[in-house]
């Protein structure tokens, strides 16, 4: 398996156009050259992604998210200072040479610069930021190990950069700025809460356009069903030997212990978030036909969390 931490040899591989799997503090990457339209045409490839779903590029500092955007106004400028590196992504116009495959034709872009030090000390190496979506099958929960991303794509990459499991363990929290206003299109890793208190109410996007497939309302979704909401209330509706618990900080008396994971016994919402997406894979591979979850508290991380449960119990 061609997993590792030799950032020559992903370097190598990204210069030739080629597929390499990133840490990044939220979740793993599926990077290429993000101004190379081949390299990204290899990413919707990879994870049969719909080409009207825009990807995010990787930076690793303001400077050159500067250069591939054609306005960074002071509220971006006072977001990425306070926020960067970290789970936060900023939507802002684009500029001529970040290539149509990368934004799916749109007018804007979505840029980040994540924390994790092996992928900033690649990006550090690169002339180019790297496009990168969560390193999934498209629809499919993201990955927070370099093992998940083996399991699913490994056949398809040149390299997977192992750094670990991620620290945040949702993705980023993505904010498209209009001059001097933000709007909130994807909760995640970021707390709303941290963004409010320096610029004030964030709007929430609303509508039935997909901006953002992220948004649409079946995603991050394990093959088993899932639902959401009352655990006691819903155990009657299903045979006791279908059913497999996903708990915020308790295990569900009635169910064997050996088919739950209890996300924070502490009720920590960070630990929960950093759990969450490899706890439903576990259970996905669990003998069973149902995933009872319940919802946490919708603070803080809990409202990215409870948007994923949301996501992953939506009708396919
Ligand atoms: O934490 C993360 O954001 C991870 C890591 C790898 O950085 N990446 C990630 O990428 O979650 P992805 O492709 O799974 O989700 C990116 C989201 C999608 O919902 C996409 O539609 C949205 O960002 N997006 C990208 N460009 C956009 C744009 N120009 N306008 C609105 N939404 C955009
Ligand atoms: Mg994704």
């Amino acid at each position: 398996m061609k997993l590792g931490n030799d950032l020559m040899l992903a370097k190598q591989c990204l210069e030739m156009g080629n597929l390499v799997a990133i840490p990044t503090e939220t979740v793993y990457g599926l990077a290429a050259n993000g101004l190379d339209a081949d390299a990204v045409l290899r990413i919707f490839e990879a994870k049969k992604r719909p080409s009207f779903n825009p990807l995010i590029l990787h930076v690793a500092s303001i400077e050159k998210a500067k250069l591939l955007v054609s306005d960074f106004p002071p509220l971006a400028e006072i977001l990425a200072q306070a926020f960067w590196p970290g789970p936060l992504t900023l939507v802002l116009p684009k500029a001529p040479q970040v290539p149509d495959t990368v934004t799916a034709g749109q007018d804007t872009v979505a840029i980040r610069m994540p924390s994790h030090p092996l992928t900033l000390a690649l990006l550090n190496m690169l002339d180019f930021p790297l496009a990168a979506p969560s390193a999934n099958p498209s629809g499919y929960i993201s990955p927070t190990t370099a093992g998940h991303v083996a399991e699913q794509l490994g056949e398809q990459l040149c390299y997977i950069l192992d750094g670990g499991a991620c620290n945040v363990g949702l993705e980023s929290t993505i904010l498209k700025i209009e001059h001097d206003k933000a709007i909130l299109l994807r909760a995640g890793g970021l707390e709303v809460e941290r963004i409010e208190a320096l610029t004030g109410e964030v709007a929430v996007f609303q509508s039935s356009e997909i901006l953002a497939p992220g948004m649409l309302q079946s995603h991050y979704a394990p093959h088993k069903q899932v639902v959401v909401g009352d655990i006691s209330a819903n155990i009657p509706l299903y045979p006791l030997a279908e059913i497999l618990v996903l708990g915020f900080q308790q295990a569900h008396p009635s169910i064997a212990p050996n088919r739950q994971l209890v996300l924070s016994p502490k009720g920590d919402l960070h630990e929960a978030a950093r759990n969450v997406f490899s706890y439903l894979r576990q259970l996905d591979s669990m003998e069973g036909k149902v995933i009872l979850a319940e919802w946490v508290p919708d603070i803080g991380l809990g409202r990215a969390i409870n948007d994923r449960l949301k996501r992953a119990a939506a009708d396919r």
